[in-house]
């Protein structure tokens, strides 16, 4: 669960509460159940009926602490992730705990958070007792406690088929456990974009065929560059990526196709322009369900519109190859300045641009609702574009 990154983090968490909510309404019925009917006196004596008293008391404390423990995290938490039980029934934040001051919810959330991991690590041990206790009475004293659980287990039998079910059960859990875990892993976001698919040639081929003409009509308030500034037309091998982080874990990213006119000259800065498309609908991140995700209504609502446009009119030098253009991103129908610093290396009729900025993520309203949260995915995030260009 911890592990986990992206939806499938959210996923897993969800599916966490659903089950823990559940042990809770299961112990308050079972505890309700025990008030009512006399239990069987335990098949043990002396110490080891203490022992086993005592184990069976703290199950019962600690599998109502750990759900409610774990709810109160949840409820104080500075990210307000709703929670869905199983997909369907909404589970309320505990009502004191949401209204409270913003620090002293902070400390009832490390509080509880800390609670809810220590009390896990008696549950194993519990855990372990438990079955080491279960396992003696039945191989060992042969005494059929076992079939208390397991009604007509017999004493001392290996082989029987609900041991081995629950021998069974209990590897394919931790073997599915582990194995999820190391699969996540090897889906780990791509640290590197080379890692990434390599981009499809087409759809650079087809930004090379832009015109200008093209791109002010997708852009249609695109300035009108002098005629006797030099164009450029965008080459295979250029590149517009993005840098953010999931919980911590870096996730490099990045946009498949985007166009653009570009009209600049190191010496007619004030009669340079850009002017960007990027069609956002081919963002890719190395996992798949999360880039379909990230096309949703939440994140970049390619629906509405598939386009955001970077448009620069304004260059400053500052010096040895190095400018900043001053310019308007527009995305999911917000528009904000940008300032992209780059540098510019010109070789005869070729040219390489390389500038990286900061963007704001929630200027853009991309990521809204819990994921507006900074707590798991910084408000900043890094872009950065490599253009190869050619002189028309
Ligand atoms: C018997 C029931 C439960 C058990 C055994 C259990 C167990 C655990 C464990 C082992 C962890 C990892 C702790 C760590 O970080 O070291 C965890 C984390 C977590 N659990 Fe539970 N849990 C239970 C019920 C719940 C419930 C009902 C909720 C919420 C409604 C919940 C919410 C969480 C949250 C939010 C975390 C992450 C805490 C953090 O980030 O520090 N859990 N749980
Ligand atoms: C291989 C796994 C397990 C085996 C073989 C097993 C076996 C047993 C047996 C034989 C009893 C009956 C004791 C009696 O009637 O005197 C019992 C009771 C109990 N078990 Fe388990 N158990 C297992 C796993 C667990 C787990 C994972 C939990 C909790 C997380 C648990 C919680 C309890 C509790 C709370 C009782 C006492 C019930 C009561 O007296 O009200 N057991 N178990």
């Amino acid at each position: 669960m911890e592990r986990a990154s992206g939806p499938a983090k959210f996923a897993v968490f969800q599916l966490h509460k659903s089950v823990g909510i559940t042990i809770l309404l299961l112990m308050l019925l079972r505890i309700a159940w025990k008030l009512r009917r006399r239990p069987l006196p335990l098949k043990a004596d002396g110490w080891e009926r203490a022992l086993a008293t005592a184990v069976h008391l703290a199950f019962y404390l600690l599998l109502l602490a750990m759900p409610l423990s774990g709810w109160l995290v949840v409820s104080a938490s500075r990210v307000a992730v709703p929670t869905l039980l199983y997909g369907t029934v909404p589970l309320p934040h505990v009502p004191v705990v949401i209204s409270l001051a913003a620090e002293t919810r902070e400390g009832w959330y490390r509080g509880s958070a800390s609670v809810h991991s220590y009390l896990s690590y008696g549950l194993y041990v519990l855990i372990g007792l438990h079955v080491a206790g279960a396992l003696k009475h039945h191989f060992l004293d042969r005494d059929g406690s076992f079939a208390r659980m397991a009604p007509g287990i017999r004493p001392g039998s290996l082989l029987d088929p609900r041991l081995l079910l629950i021998g069974a059960a209990a590897s394919s859990a931790a073997v599915f456990g582990f194995g999820w875990a190391r699969g996540r892993n090897v889906h780990r976001p791509v640290q590197s974009v080379e890692a990434t698919p390599p981009r499809p040639a087409t759809p650079v081929q087809q930004a090379r065929q832009e015109t200008y003409e093209q791109a002010a009509a997708a852009a249609p308030d695109a300035p009108v560059a002098a005629e006797d500034v030099p164009s450029w037309t965008i080459e295979d091998g250029s590149s517009l990526s993005f840098s953010t982080s999931w919980a911590g874990e870096p996730i490099e990213g990045g946009f498949r196709r985007f166009r653009g006119s570009i009209e600049f000259s190191p010496d007619q800065l004030d009669r340079s322009s850009v002017a960007i498309t990027v069609d956002i609908g081919t963002v890719y991140t190395g996992d798949s369900s999360r880039d379909e995700t990230l096309k949703g209504g939440e994140w970049f609502a390619v629906g509405t519109d598939r386009n955001a446009v970077f448009r620069a009119e304004r260059f400053r030098s500052v010096g040895r190859g190095r400018y900043v253009a001053e310019g308007t991103l527009r995305m999911k129908g917000a528009t904000a300045p940008l300032s992209m610093p780059f540098t510019l290396q010109i070789n005869g009729n070729r040219a390489l641009v390389e500038g990286s900025a900061v963007v704001d993520r929630l200027a853009y309203r991309i990521g809204e609702g819990e994921y507006a949260s900074t707590a798991e995915i910084p408000a900043d995030v890094t872009v950065r574009i490599r253009v190869e260009a050619r002189r028309r």
